[in-house]
């Protein structure tokens, strides 16, 4: 059984019409990803699957999330490790139709740092501090780092990262592509929801296509992205967007 955590709920969820933002909350344990934190990204997926709105996750006490949760880890066994119970959590995060942005201060680090990587889109404050030191557990990480770091930063810096166990600072995270853009503690989630603002102004399936298209396997292109372009290109709303930017030019 998950331990509660003493400041409520792991997964803080507020709704803002047409966003989600989600704290992940077990400040006590550096908002360590426990099985109750789990249930709650699954609850939450579901309600994003069914409703699509880009979705900010962060976390609370200036800290991403500090990795799995190692003292639920440590009795985990060989049947627990083949369910996935992180690994099936963080795609479904990253297959929910419109865009995850990552908001990230502090500590990301093993399944802190795969849920980040789950994410479209990373951004972070000077401290951060993210990474996979799994190797060090007598582990591996198995909840995407080995699969989504290589298309994220290319297959020799995550070997290198992934073997050493090494933390990436802010600097390096930028300057390797792991993060986006580095703001100052206050800016980190006014600067998230500008992003989503951005989004939001374009239309919401052609911001569904644009994600599904572009995480489809190599071989499934370009039919995939001729597919979705058929169907957009008979919606209703490309032809008021193209005709509102036709007439504007016109006047
Ligand atoms: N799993 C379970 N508990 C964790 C945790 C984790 N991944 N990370 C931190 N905690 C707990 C600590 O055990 C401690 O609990 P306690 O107060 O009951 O003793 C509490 O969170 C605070 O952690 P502490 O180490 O005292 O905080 P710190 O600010 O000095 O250090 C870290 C922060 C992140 C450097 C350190 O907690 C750490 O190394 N965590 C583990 C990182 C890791 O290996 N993650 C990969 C897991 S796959």
């Amino acid at each position: 059984m998950s331990e509660p955590s003493p400041t409520g709920e792991p997964l803080l969820v507020e709704r803002h019409g047409d966003r989600v933002v989600a704290t992940l909350h077990r400040p006590h344990k550096r908002n360590a990803i426990d099985q109750a934190t789990i249930d709650a990204l699954h609850t939450l997926c579901a309600e994003l699957e069914a409703a699509p709105r880009p979705l900010i996750l962060t976390g609370a006490g200036g800290v991403f999330a500090a990795g799995a949760d190692i003292a639920e880890l440590r009795e985990r066994r060989a049947a627990d490790a083949l369910r996935g119970i992180n690994a099936h959590a963080f795609i479904r995060l990253a297959e929910l139709p419109m865009p995850v942005i990552a908001a990230i201060d502090g500590y990301a680090l093993g399944g802190g740092a795969e849920l980040a990587y789950a994410a479209d889109i990373r951004i972070a404050t000077p401290s951060i501090a993210i990474g996979n030191p799994e190797t060090g557990l007598g582990i591996l990480a198995a909840a995407g780092a080995g699969w989504r770091l290589k298309e994220i930063v290319g297959d020799a810096r995550a070997i290198e990262l992934l073997l050493t166990g090494r933390t990436v600072k802010a600097e390096e995270a930028l300057r390797i592509g792991l993060v986006s853009a580095i703001h100052e503690q206050a800016a980190l989630l006014p600067a998230a929801h500008a992003i989503v603002d951005r989004i939001v102004r374009n239309d919401p399936a052609a911001t569904i296509a644009t994600k599904r298209v572009f995480r489809a396997p190599r071989d499934h292109h370009p039919a995939v992205d001729l597919e979705a372009q058929a169907e957009l290109f008979e919606s209703p709303e490309k032809f008021r967007r193209m005709t509102d930017f036709l007439e504007r030019r016109d006047r």
